[in-house]
């Protein structure tokens, strides 16, 4: 493994999604247990897309089901994003996540908080805003630990290039629902209001056709309308990107050309 500091945030290269899973693994247990020692609860929210799968089908596993067997009970799980589809829709955020770990670790469902992605977008936003402020106690929510993936149009959770919530990323607006035009289709996402606020970022990113959007998130000097991830910064806690040797590959050329 390589590691090294850029923008504020560790960058830690494995050698393929595996590898990069396993270490997540163990992060993700980390902080679940150190989470419940100081504050009595674990709260994390869980990326979409693919690459969080292989983590999810990892901590479902024996090995995990037994260091994180007491952890569950007082875990609450919660999305960055989601796609406006009902939660047994393929595309659904909530039911990847479902099959792949939820379904097979012993989280009470009550804990289990997903956004309503069948509901009417705006209103699917205020409902779960509401119920943000309700189980955290406060209008804007500190994650214990943020699981975030990166697109290959560097997006991250459901704020794409020149996204709105780019310009206002002072509001205290803790989530929202945007049309994504390339997608003809509704979004609900966190806010970097959120996603900056907690404790632990985790950025999840493999694969070849991520080597030139990351390299240009890390090349960005400062905030870039079209490189949403670079927006992406620990306000007090700590963030890491767990990259693989092909999503690194355009970043190490241009460190070996410095
Ligand atoms: C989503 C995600 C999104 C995802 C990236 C990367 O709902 O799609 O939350 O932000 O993390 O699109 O997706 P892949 O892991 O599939 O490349």
């Amino acid at each position: 493994m390589k590691t090294f500091e850029k923008n504020g945030a560790r960058i830690e290269v494995w050698r393929d999604l595996a590898e990069l899973s396993a270490r997540a693994g163990g992060l993700f247990t980390d902080i679940a247990l150190g989470s419940i020692k100081v504050r009595g609860r674990f709260s994390v929210a869980l990326s979409g897309g693919s690459t969080p799968r292989a983590l999810f089908e990892l901590l479902a596993d024996d090995a995990h089901q037994h260091t994180l067997a007491r952890a569950w009970a007082s875990t609450h799980v919660f999305w960055t994003d989601e796609r406006c589809v009902p939660p047994l829709d393929p595309q659904s955020n909530y039911r990847m996540a479902h099959e792949a770990l939820l379904s097979r670790v012993p989280v009470p469902a009550k804990q289990v908080h997903r956004m309503r992605g069948e509901d009417e977008p705006e209103s699917a936003a205020e409902s779960y805003a509401s119920l943000l402020e309700r189980e955290f106690g406060a209008r804007v929510p500190v994650f214990d630990l943020i699981l975030l993936g990166m697109g290959t149009d560097a997006h991250t959770a459901s704020i794409f290039p020149r996204s709105p919530l780019l310009k206002d990323s002072s509001g205290d607006q803790t989530i929202a629902a945007v049309y994504v035009e390339k997608l003809s289709a509704y979004r609900l996402t966190l806010t970097l209001r959120v996603l900056n606020r907690a404790r632990n970022i985790i950025f999840l990113v493999s694969g070849a056709e991520k080597a030139e959007p990351l390299r240009k998130v890390f090349a960005a000097a400062d905030k870039d309308e079209d490189l949403p991830a670079r927006w992406v910064h620990a306000e007090a806690g700590e963030l890491v990107w767990q990259v693989d040797e092909e999503a690194a590959g355009e970043m190490q050329k241009e460190k070996g050309k410095g």
